[in-house]
């Protein structure tokens, strides 16, 4: 049985996860209410609130899951990639319960959490292709038995982040990608004609310059207020332009490299139109398509625990000079 902690963004997140990736809870305390104001995550405020929230989050998990210190097994944490000082705060608290109770530590990288997300609902066989996308990371993978091969990765900006900075442009509150579906769940995806990068030849992927096109546009309209039509049409076509370059490459890819089942992961798998495109597009190609339930896409501990039962079955291991990775 392992605690997982997750704290690397603006989520404190604890979860009870066993043998054969049993989730026995997840308990998630979102700051969202706290950074919505200042349109992004304002990282002092972030860990600020992660101190506050670290030990109740990892009582209830504990209280939920029936579970006591006595009965755990290891303790895992995300170490990075993510804002230092909320890395900080989840990193020290399992350094010190691992210690206090005599416990293996195990390291787990986010990007890691994200990608055995899939192994809580679902046993895929190897190998098959991973669509990774977040608010810090967008990445294709070929992901076997004994480990992941990166095929692509973002240039720029991340998926979750073009949504986000495109939000912002947009005056949508923060997080953006939620806020940008809503908003154009009436609009027409073709109405305005976003400039998609294909980036031929490469697995890799480029939003910056989807994000300059948005603001360009609102730019030539001049600065009158949006009417809910129009802001329905550019969110619904900003989002069509990002699902549709995600899920023509990710089967693309999967279709090359011979794979016949593609996950899709990350905060960002949350959005219906990149799950109904990509399984819509997989299907003619003979592809199967699988995700997470919406709470194991974005941050969560669950997933983190996920990660840590593989890694605590192959012996992997840290030691107490574990530090925060901002970039990892
Ligand atoms: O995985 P995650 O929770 O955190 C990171 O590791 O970054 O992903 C957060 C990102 C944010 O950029 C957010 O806007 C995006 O995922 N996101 C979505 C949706 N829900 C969250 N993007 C598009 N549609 C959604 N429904
Ligand atoms: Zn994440």
């Amino acid at each position: 049985m392992i605690l997982a902690i997750e704290s690397s963004c603006d989520e404190t997140a604890a979860a009870i996860v066993s043998d054969g990736y049993e989730v026995r809870s997840n308990i998630i305390a979102s700051q969202i209410p706290v950074h919505r104001v200042y349109g992004g995550v304002v990282p002092e405020l972030a860990s600020r609130h992660h101190l506050q929230a670290i030990v109740p989050v990892v009582a209830e998990a504990l209280e939920q899951a029936g579970v006591a210190f006595a009965d755990l097994d290891a303790v895992a944490v995300a170490y990075g990639p993510g804002l230092v000082g909320s890395l900080l705060v989840g990193v020290s608290y399992a350094k010190a319960l691992a210690l206090a109770l005599r416990l293996p530590l195990i390291a787990v990288h986010h990007w890691q959490g994200h990608l055995r997300a899939i192994a809580i609902e679902h046993q895929l066989a190897y190998p098959y292709l991973a669509l990774v996308v977040s608010g810090s990371h967008s990445g294709l993978l070929r992901v076997e038995e004994t480990g992941g091969q990166l095929l692509g990765c973002s240039r720029d900006d991340a998926a979750g982040e073009a949504f986000d900075k495109i939000a912002r442009a947009l005056d949508l509150p923060y997080p953006g990608g939620p806020e940008i579906e809503r908003a154009g769940k009436h609009g027409d995806p073709r109405a305005v004609a976003f400039p998609r990068s294909w980036l031929p030849g490469s697995d890799d992927f480029s939003f910056s310059g989807l994000k300059t096109a948005v603001l360009e546009h609102l730019r030539r309209r001049g600065g009158a207020e949006l009417k809910p039509q129009e802001l329905a049409d550019i969110a619904a076509s900003a989002e069509e332009a990002i699902c549709d370059v995600l899920s023509g490459k990710a089967v693309a890819a999967a279709q090359r490299e011979g794979l016949p089942m593609i996950a899709l992961v990350g905060g960002v798998a949350a959005n219906g139109r990149l799950r109904r495109l990509l399984r819509q597009r997989a299907k003619q190609a003979g592809i199967g398509v699988v995700w997470p339930a919406p709470v194991y896409c974005t941050d969560n501990a669950a997933m983190i625990g996920a990660a840590a039962l593989d890694q605590y079955t192959q012996g992997d291991f840290a030691d107490l000079y574990l530090n925060a990775e901002p970039r990892v």
